[in-house]
């Protein structure tokens, strides 16, 4: 199949994925943004239209009509390449455009996207219509964990469906690996995110990592064995942000009548011991790898695993600073501040999670957020030098 065919079917199953997620919303919550980092899902649906517009129907489709000059300021997430726009904490103060007309812009842009796609033949166009497709996955994943923190705050705690459950891990023991050299990164075969790319060698020490991620069951131990109120477990700033917050137990969690329960998609439910934990900071990984006398792998050490771990159920907490690679290089103009400039004070995750989009992750794939972020599905994969 020709290249733009392929892309333009790829691009109608992911137009329609995001609308799928959607799909259980009731128009009232499009719209708040609880916190900071949780944006209003009518938001990610503007901002993953005004890519593609801003990013291919402008500057190449002849003669493309923007919908509306205004969305640009709307819909700009962060790109200080492509003007100004409305500050982050601001986007849930926007009631308008209305949920409907967001929907319009929407069918707009897939309309004359896909009249694009069939007849586009440059290459280079063409991977930046790759980059879109998965750059809206990227936000079907945070729609799911946006969704789940409005639903989730709500006094009702009302219910979004089924999709993204957890099972209970299967598999046993750690996986050993011999002390040498590994090969890191992408060789940019296939796509991948200028933050993988630039393959090098990484020398590891002989170490053994974990099969399986971290259960409930062995979470609740952490806990009752007072893993909250040790300081010796902690890093300093993990330990204030515990303070601070008065956190507990990972974020959904409540106690009732002596039992754990957890606000989950499919509503209030009694906590499994058997699935994985999930909703956890960095801190609060590392304070039990601590408390387990192990510690976390490096994703140097994950990627180098991969081929013989089970993953893709949470995304995993590494001990490694997102920095770039040693052969890093950014794409030109507003797509090089895609991912370069948050290279400071995040932790690289790796694996994928139930609500990262089929095919979107790869064992080279770098995920990234700040150390005290709870609200996404990351878990925890023990590791230990041998
Ligand atoms: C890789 C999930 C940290 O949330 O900013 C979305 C994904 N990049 N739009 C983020 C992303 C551009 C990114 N994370
Ligand atoms: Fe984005």
């Amino acid at each position: 199949m020709n290249r733009n065919k392929l892309l333009q079917t790829l691009f109608k199953t992911c137009r329609q994925r995001t609308s799928t997620i959607c799909k259980p919303l009731e128009v009232e919550d499009y719209i708040p943004q609880p916190t900071i980092d949780v944006s209003p899902p009518k938001w990610h649906l503007g901002h993953t239209t005004w890519f593609f517009e801003a990013f291919v129907l402008q500057p190449y489709f002849k003669d493309y009509r923007l919908y509306d000059n205004d969305f640009a300021y709307l819909f700009n997430s962060y790109y200080n390449n492509a003007g100004k726009r409305v500050l982050r904490p601001n986007r849930g103060l926007m009631s308008r455009p209305p949920v409907r007309e967001v929907m319009a812009y929407r069918d707009y842009v897939t309309e004359a996207m896909l009249q694009f796609l069939s007849q586009v033949d440059d290459p280079m166009i063409m991977d930046i219509v790759e980059l879109g497709i998965n750059h809206e996955e990227q936000h079907q994943e945070l729609l799911v964990y946006d969704i789940k923190y409005i639903l989730g705050n709500q006094p009702t705690f009302p219910i979004y469906g089924e999709g993204f459950e957890l099972k209970p891990e299967t598999g046993k023991g750690f996986v050993e690996l011999k002390e040498g050299l590994y090969n890191i990164g992408a060789d940019g075969h296939s796509f991948c995110y200028d933050n993988e790319r630039g393959q090098h060698q990484v020398y590891l020490g002989k170490y053994a990592i974990s099969n399986t991620l971290v259960s409930n069951g062995a979470y609740f131990e952490f806990i009752a064995d007072g893993g909250y109120k040790d300081f010796n477990l902690w890093l300093s700033e993990g330990w204030d942000f515990i303070q601070r917050e008065k956190i507990k137990a990972p974020l959904y969690w409540h106690q009732l009548e002596g039992e754990w329960w957890q606000y989950t998609l499919q509503g209030f439910q009694k906590i499994d011991p058997n699935q994985p934990v999930q909703h956890i900071s960095f801190y609060e990984a590392l304070a039990f790898a601590e408390w387990k006398g192990m510690r976390l792998p490096t994703e140097f050490e994950w990627e180098a695993a991969a081929s013989q771990l089970n993953w893709g159920q949470l995304w995993e907490w590494t001990y490694s600073a997102y920095q770039p690679y040693p052969d890093f290089e950014k794409a030109p103009g507003a797509l090089g501040e895609y991912n370069g400039k948050f290279m400071i004070n995040q932790n690289v995750l790796r694996g994928a999670s139930v609500a990262t989009a089929p095919k979107h992750s790869r064992i080279t794939y770098r995920n990234f957020f700040h150390a005290a972020c709870r609200w996404h599905f990351a878990g925890i994969r023990l590791a230990k030098s041998l």
